[in-house]
């Protein structure tokens, strides 16, 4: 089933005498329960893109609709992970995962359960009633992601949610990723720079030229799961990291 088709969507920004052209125009189909990966060089248009999925941004040309409807803000069962995670410094952690269900109304109680629940799921329970500042990094931003997870969505928009982690706390959170998703079985699109990061995590990379980003490939990644990081020494896994690269080659964001 298509939850999300993008036509044609397009988006230029106007401040006074200048306009960017930041995305466009873009087409494709997102299919129920898949996780697409986008990457693309900084700039090219990859959260502009994400938030006009998520209803946050409204495309210049083209239309965007999501199971069905146009793509309005506030959208029923979607959680966000943004660039920057976002955490508010007055708020505990466990508070800070219950403002998703302060703002939709929901009781308290079952919705403390599930945020505990979701803060062992990934591996920060132990922090719950400490300020967002006591944590580092990847700390925090499994505490976003506990956020975007605790109304159940049906759809996880993801913009670049490992991108501030070192290495291994990446891989990590990769790995913790994936099994949260294989439990609840969400539609989710992710925007990373990292072509193996795409690769893994994802059933289909889409593959972004420069600004103003158009789609260059569209690539399947039919890679069993669940996946271990040793997948990324297979040469099925090599396969399809070239032939991102080559995209990024042959349109010159990647140069020798
Ligand atoms: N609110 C805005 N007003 C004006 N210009 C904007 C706005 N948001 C983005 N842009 C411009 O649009 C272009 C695309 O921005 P966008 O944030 O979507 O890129 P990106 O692919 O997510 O980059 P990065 O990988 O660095 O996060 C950039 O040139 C940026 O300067
Ligand atoms: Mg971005």
């Amino acid at each position: 089933m298509s939850e999300i088709v993008v036509e044609r969507v397009e988006r230029t920004y106007r401040s006074g005498a200048r306009t960017v052209h930041a995305l466009g125009p873009v087409t494709a189909t997102l299919e129920a329960g898949r996780t697409t990966a986008i990457v693309g060089p900084s700039g090219c248009g990859k959260s502009t893109l994400l938030r006009i999925i998520g209803g946050l941004d409204r495309p210049s040309a083209g239309r965007v609709s999501v199971r069905g409807r146009p793509a309005t803000g506030g959208m029923d069962g979607v959680g966000v992970v943004f660039q920057r995670d976002l955490l508010l410094d007055w708020r505990n952690i466990l508070d800070n995962v219950l403002i998703a269900a302060e703002m939709k109304g929901m009781a308290r109680a079952p919705a403390e359960r599930r945020a505990r629940e979701l803060l062992a799921e990934l591996g920060v329970a132990d922090f719950a009633d400490r300020a967002p500042w006591e944590l580092s990094g990847g700390m925090r931003q499994r505490v976003a992601i506990a956020r975007a997870l605790l109304c159940d969505p049906w759809l996880l928009l993801l913009d670049e949610p490992f991108s501030a982690l070192d290495a291994l706390t990446r891989d990590q959170m990769g790995v913790l990723l994936q099994k949260v998703q294989q439990t609840t079985r969400t539609t989710a699109v992710l925007i990373t720079h990292s072509i193996p990061e795409a690769v893994f995590l994802s059933d289909r990379v889409l593959v972004m030229s420069a600004r103003p980003g158009t789609f260059l490939d569209d690539i399947p990644v039919p890679l069993p799961r669940p996946r271990a990081l040793g997948l990324r020494e297979e040469p099925e896994f090599a396969a399809i990291a070239r032939r991102i690269r080559v995209q990024f080659e042959r349109s010159g964001v990647l140069t020798a």
